[in-house]
């Protein structure tokens, strides 16, 4: 399949099948949530909706919000399928429609990378905009050790633009620890894992990403 907009993707039942079972690391997250007693979970760039499916499984009260029509619609229809709850939207991270300090958790997997280093600043300004104070923030971001790190044509430093990748007409930005620290700085980071991803149950090699979990600090 060439390189395509979200909503060409999303509309590709084969591209859907990569994208049905969510992460490990979000289904092992759901017991700390419980304990910790969080209520409003916001899933950003929910893409078709398998991690908000899996936390309006869990009961929490559960939004999910994406730019993509196509993602929101499929995300809807699955939620509907279930028998699930879950407000789901259509919108940007760098412009929620979601109040001050409304949300006990955000999710934002594979999202805000999708940009330059000014787009993923905003985004995670509005993220933490929308976070109640010690709510916590589950982020992935690209690794430079990801194997299409380098590839295309770098727009500014580490963020490339190849249309030879499925999902080339959007932009990547790679970071190394440094530039992950220095982007969570307002945040208080809990953890900080670099690994290979999956999907749909198989590991995908070169696949380097980052997996941080952070807390908003108090004012
Ligand atoms: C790689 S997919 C990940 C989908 C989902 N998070 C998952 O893990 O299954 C990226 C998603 O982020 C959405 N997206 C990209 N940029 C966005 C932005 N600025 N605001 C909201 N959603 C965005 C895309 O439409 C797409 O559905």
């Amino acid at each position: 399949m060439t390189s395509g907009s979200w909503n060409d993707l999303w509309s590709d039942g084969k591209c859907r099948e990569h994208w049905t079972k969510p992460d490990p690391t979000v289904v092992q997250l759901v017991p700390k949530l419980k304990q910790e007693r969080v209520d409003t979970v916001l899933d950003i760039g929910c893409g078709i909706g398998r991690h908000v499916v899996l936390l309006a499984t869990e009961r929490f009260r559960a939004y999910a919000i994406d730019s993509s029509l196509e993602a929101a619609k499929q995300c809807r229809n699955w939620l509907i399928q279930s028998q699930l709850s879950a407000t789901v939207g259509i919108g940007e991270v760098q412009s929620l429609p979601h109040p001050a300090e409304s949300c006990d958790f955000v999710l934002c997997w594979n999202v805000i990378y999708h940009s330059t280093l000014r787009g993923m600043t905003e985004a995670l300004c509005e993220i933490e905009r929308v976070l109640r104070p010690e709510g916590l923030l589950c982020l992935t971001l690209n690794s430079t050790r990801n194997r299409h790190c380098g590839l295309g044509t770098e727009v500014e430093p580490d963020t490339f633009d190849n249309p030879d990748k499925i999902d080339g007409q959007h932009l990547h930005h790679y970071s190394d620890e440094g530039d992950v620290r220095a982007l969570l700085s307002t945040f208080r980071i809990e953890s900080l894992d670099e690994a290979e991803q999956g999907y749909a149950g198989n590991l995908l090699s070169g696949s380097w990403h980052w997996t941080i979990l952070a807390r908003r600090r108090h004012k």
